[in-house]
């Protein structure tokens, strides 16, 4: 037994080194061909790599057969065509997509191989479109509320966004297309974005916002990065030393740069300091203006013209198209990647699943949650979001999905037997990019109608929200207010006076205020979920899914209570031209459990329709070395009536520490399905490695000696048992 055992692990080390000798065999093989076309291309012609020539295309090389380039936004579909100079759609019918959910929601599902399948299934959808890069996911670590595009994101934490990302960007790939991971770095609002220079500590840059750009590149390994367009310390993003440092050098980046759309800012620095490819630079392209010709971008003419006159080298422009070519033998120029898919029905099945377990249940009193299909039952579905695709707008992850199910089809659909009527109750107002148009109805009219049919329901469900328009969840600048817009509080008290059987689907990519949450007696947060939104609601409402989310951010109470909202504004927004991240490494729940503010919910929270007890918490050892792992292992019980999903979270804090620290941070967690009446063992290993800060003083990770607190839970603020562990 122990023999033929030894027998299959020794066959298995045997195929991995020979697979990964014969990888290695491959990369020197295209390294080479590299090398070749290299010494075959003119200067002109590698020149003409590195920038646009239309919105979302490079320019190929004809004579030595070497293609151009497509790419598309990411991160929750492929965006329909956009013409070739402006960024009109370019009104084609053959580009609808699968609309997946917000990649908020994603992170709610605490779920890697989920991860996994939306990044395959994406990635399936944007080959089927021949595109060869997806501008897609983003990692930008969620600072404030206000953040027009953290629905964009994958939340405060940087361990679940790391944990998420890696997956996201393995399954693109397997489909011959490039992620292209965004924004790098430190694009963490959108207003001021252009102009805005973020200071930062070193703590703050390493420990919580670069960790998942990292794991994109160094194990997720994805082929391109896209520059941000804001500052950091002084430097454009796009071209700044933390491209050439951290990125190239220190992860060992073999992929492409690529600018933000219009994010380049000088020849001589978008040469010099990594920038490999630009996009978006005034492109009224091929119109009047030669100014904004894609000829005249800072890496077409005036860098051909700079390398010529000996001001910047030739080796600088090749390192670009080295990259550039290893990019497209991996797309575009590799002989085996599979044709893709569009629109079929496992894509929308994964889009459905995402869905379902990125909702999170956050109240249910009286078991508001789940509502029964009963013969005789009136349910009003009052509000704007319930019927308005949100798919739409939203900046450029905006998509032209083939359907979108909204949550009030998604309900009709489900309730066959009770009666579901419906009221708009309030209007947004129609968005185009940078405004909002008055909306057409009126408030007053709309309020008295849904009061009207609140009377006559025996439930109300309202679904509210943001709008994804200008400054309601919208790239391009942020939000204003932290309470709910277009008189939705309003109008919550007034149904609650006429009807108390009141609970709220909310449908934002950012936490709200809730002043009215004793108004209610169920909430679910509802995210934006794509083609399948409607379905997946009604999955979770009627109880056919059992929620299993958990909020990937915290909610404060009060805006002032977020950390980077606790100081000046130079801390949040800036003065216009600086803004300096005070809470350094406090983000999120880092800064609510150290300093003792209570969240509205917590990072890490989230309900189910059964009740399940964390039981049997325990580390495998008290005392560890440098070089091993923590191995917490946990029992977890479904003592409710039905089956379910728990997430179990493990913390790791210091409280004797030479640095400031966070009184616990995410460290590890495991999504586990228990059945009713059963229990489950869940086994979480933490690298000791794991634990260590970012030594500001020598540049290093240090891993202090001494005790540590592991803390076990299914939520930042439900820990279950906490343990101590010293490191030797
Ligand atoms: C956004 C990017 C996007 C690009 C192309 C920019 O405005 O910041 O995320 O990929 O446009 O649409």
């Amino acid at each position: 037994m122990i023999k033929k055992h030894y027998k299959k692990i020794l066959t298995l080390i045997l195929i991995t080194s020979i697979w990964s000798s014969l990888e290695a065999q491959n990369d020197n093989v295209i390294e080479q061909k590299i090398e070749s076309i290299l010494s075959q291309l003119t200067l002109e012609e590698k020149v003409n790599m590195c920038h646009a020539q239309s919105k979302f295309s490079t320019k190929g090389v004809e004579r030595l057969g070497i293609p151009e380039i497509w790419m598309s936004d990411g991160p929750h579909g492929v965006r329909a065509e956009i013409s070739w100079d402006d960024w009109a759609y370019a009104g084609w019918t053959n580009d609808s997509i699968t609309a997946f959910p917000a990649l908020t929601c994603l992170a709610s599902t605490f779920n890697p191989n989920l991860a996994k399948d939306y990044g395959y299934s994406v990635g399936e959808e944007a080959r089927y479109r021949k595109k060869d890069v997806l501008l897609g996911p983003g990692v930008n670590i969620y600072r404030t509320p206000l953040n027009g595009r953290n629905f964009e994101y994958m939340g405060e934490d940087p361990f679940l966004a790391s944990k998420l990302v890696v997956p996201y960007v393995q399954g693109v790939q397997e489909n011959g297309v490039a992620a292209c991971v965004k924004h790098f770095a430190l694009n963490n609002q959108e207003h001021w974005r252009d102009k805005i220079n973020v200071e930062v500590s070193d703590r703050a840059l390493y420990e919580i916002y670069l960790p998942a750009f990292k794991v994109a590149v160094t194990e997720g390994k994805t082929w391109a990065i896209m520059g941000a367009y804001n500052k950091f310390r002084g430097a454009h993003t796009t071209h700044s030393p933390i491209l050439h440092k951290i990125l190239k050098t220190d992860w060992a980046f073999d992929g492409v740069v690529i600018s933000d759309w219009s994010s380049a800012h000088s020849t001589k620095e978008a040469a010099l300091y990594g920038l490999d490819m630009e996009m978006g630079t005034g492109t009224d392209g091929l119109g009047t203006t030669t100014a904004n010709h894609y000829s005249s971008y800072y890496l077409a003419n005036p860098f051909l013209e700079a390398i010529k006159k000996g001001e910047i080298e030739e080796a600088i422009v090749d390192d670009k198209v080295r990259r550039i070519l290893r990019l497209m033998f991996r797309t575009n120029m590799s002989s085996n990647r599979p044709l893709g898919r569009v629109n079929n029905t496992e894509h929308h099945e994964v889009a459905r699943k995402v869905a379902t377990e990125g909702i999170v249940l956050l109240k249910n009193d009286k078991n508001f949650f789940p509502i029964q299909d009963k013969k005789g039952l009136t349910i009003a579905v009052i509000g704007e979001n319930a019927t308005r695709s949100m798919t739409k707008g939203g900046g450029s992850s905006e998509l032209k999905p083939k359907f979108e199910i909204s949550p009030l089809e998604g309900l009709k659909d489900r309730y066959k037997n009770a009666k579901i009527i419906h009221a708009m109750g309030f209007a947004s107002g129609e968005s185009v990019y940078d405004q909002v148009l008055p909306s057409p109805y009126n408030a007053d009219s709309l309020k008295v109608e849904a009061i009207e049919v609140a009377k006559k329901a025996d439930i109300v469900l309202f679904v509210g929200g943001l709008s994804k328009s200008h400054l309601q969840d919208c790239e391009g600048d942020d939000r204003q207010q932290y309470h709910l817009p277009f008189g939705q509080e309003e109008l919550l008290k007034e149904i609650k006076a006429v009807n108390g059987n009141l609970g709220m689907v909310l449908l934002t990519g950012n936490a709200v205020e809730m002043s009215w949450l004793d108004k209610v007696d169920g909430l679910i947060q509802g995210w934006y979920l794509g083609s399948m939104a409607g379905n997946a609601l009604a999955d979770v409402i009627s109880g056919d899914v059992n929620p299993s989310g958990k909020l990937p951010f915290s909610f404060p109470k009060k805006l002032e209570d977020n950390a980077a909202h606790s100081f000046d504004e130079l801390s949040y927004p800036g003065d216009g031209t600086n803004q300096y991240y005070k809470e350094d490494i406090l983000v999120g729940y880092r800064w609510h459990d150290t300093k003792k503010i209570k969240p509205l919910f917590a990072f890490g929270e989230g309900m189910s329709y059964t009740d399940f007890k964390l039981s049997d918490i325990q580390t495998d050892k008290k005392s560890y070395s440098e070089n091993e792992s923590i191995s917490v292992s946990c029992t977890i019980s479904n003592v409710g009536g039905r089956s379910g999903s728990e997430v179990v979270q493990v913390y790791v804090g210091k409280s004797k520490s030479k640095v400031k620290r966070a009184l616990k941070e995410l460290k590890g967690f495991q999504k586990v399905e228990v059945d009713s009446g059963k229990g489950v063992t869940a086994n979480i290993e933490i690298p000791v490695s794991a634990l260590a800060y970012y030594d500001e003083t020598t540049s290093n990770w240090i891993v202090e000696k001494g005790t540590y607190n592991v803390y076990v839970g299914n939520a930042s603020n439900n820990i279950s048992k906490s343990l101590k562990i010293t490191v030797k």
